[in-house]
């Protein structure tokens, strides 16, 4: 009934949403960074466990996190384009805006303020901990206050809206955990202001793989985008890293990527065939990444179609998120006022 890898405490949660039916009684939260198109490792991870969660509660909020993107982008004109492109992707894949508040994260400076008040009691030590920073600054990105300070403001994006759940995928662990960290040593500081959220991982599709086997990424260059034109997205599944087994020989089904992404868009009949006849032998894997085109391609079928749809009216997007955005902070003016008082600032 639930999804898996829900902790005992949101699952709690959930189920007094289910029993006592009280619309906002459970607040879900997550935001995706704008830094290119959304992949099928974002889908499985993160967007359709939040777009199932719309389901559970009415206090759903999703946001674009353009403020977070200026980590990486390197790309302020493109900046603006991107937000919208993967507003389209979200909504395409059933993000429905009459349920969920959705936003971007620009449209609440507030958060800026939050997270200052955060950063007075958050160690240097914790952050300097984050493994997302580590591999980041490994890769050469500049080890800037930005990129040092991300979790603070993905913490002050959470506790600002009062998350009770935060959908995200295994990557973003690290980030819920320090922001727990956070909101205790601010409530132990200044009193009782923030609940502490929880995250809710799918275990099932915790870190989906890319082409070449590593965590599906942008930044390793090995994603299949949701909404790429049909070539490309052939192309890509063509490519995909395989082992040199010969075509008459049964194939390897612990550790295949071919079975790995195919399994969360297969239906169950579908994927133990799909096992079987790799666990036979005498089909070749180009037969198999087809068989993977096919089964993708037409899983993604409904949300191209709404997709090419939206794209029709960019001005009903604009004016969705301005509305989402108004609402977003509406609440966070709420959690300020409280932060506010309870470090000394007037308001
Ligand atoms: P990327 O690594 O491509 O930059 P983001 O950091 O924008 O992805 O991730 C957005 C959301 O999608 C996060 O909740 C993240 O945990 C989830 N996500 C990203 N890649 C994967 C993956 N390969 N498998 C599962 N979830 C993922
Ligand atoms: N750091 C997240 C990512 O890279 C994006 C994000 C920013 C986020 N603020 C958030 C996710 C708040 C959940 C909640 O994917």
């Amino acid at each position: 009934m639930f999804p898996v890898g829900l902790s005992s405490q949101a699952k709690n949660l959930l189920e007094v949403v289910a029993t006592v039916g009280h619309p906002y009684s459970m607040r879900v939260l997550s935001g995706i960074q704008p830094s290119g198109a959304a992949h099928l490792g974002n889908y499985f991870g993160m967007m359709k466990p939040a777009i199932e969660l719309q389901a559970k509660t009415s206090g759903c909020f999703y946001f674009i996190a353009d403020y977070h993107a200026l980590t990486s982008a390197g790309d302020a004109a493109g900046l603006e384009a991107r937000v919208r492109d993967l507003a389209l992707d979200f909504l395409a894949c059933g993000l429905d805006p009459e349920r969920t508040v959705f936003f971007r994260q620009s449209a609440v400076p507030e958060v800026h303020e939050l997270a200052w008040y955060l950063s007075q009691v958050t160690p240097v030590g914790l952050l300097e901990r984050c493994h997302s920073y580590k591999d980041k600054t490994a890769r050469g990105l500049a080890a800037n206050h930005g990129l040092f300070a991300y979790p603070v403001l993905m913490a002050a994006d959470i506790l600002l809206y009062d998350a009770d759940v935060v959908p995200v995928g295994k990557d973003q662990k690290q980030h819920l955990e320090v922001t727990r960290d956070i909101a205790q040593k601010f409530n132990e500081a200044f009193g009782p202001v923030f609940k502490l959220p929880e995250p809710s991982i799918r275990e099932e599709t915790a870190t989906l793989p890319g082409l070449d086997g590593q965590k599906m990424s942008k930044s390793y260059n090995n994603t299949l985008e949701l909404f790429s034109p049909e070539k490309e997205f052939r192309k890509k599944i063509m490519s995909l890293k395989t082992d040199s087994t010969p075509v008459e020989a049964p194939k390897p089904v612990e550790g295949s990527l071919i079975l790995a992404l195919a399994k969360p868009a297969a239906g169950e009949a579908q994927y133990a065939a799909l096992v079987a006849s790799m666990q036979a032998g005498g089909r070749g894997y180009g037969d198999y990444k087809k068989e993977l085109f096919e089964l993708l391609w037409e899983y993604l079928r409904p949300m191209r179609e709404k997709r090419a749809a939206l794209a029709s009216d960019p001005a009903w997007v604009d004016k969705m998120l301005a509305e989402g955005g108004a609402k977003a902070r509406d609440v966070a003016s709420g959690t300020l006022a409280r932060a506010r008082k309870a470090v000394g600032i007037r308001p």
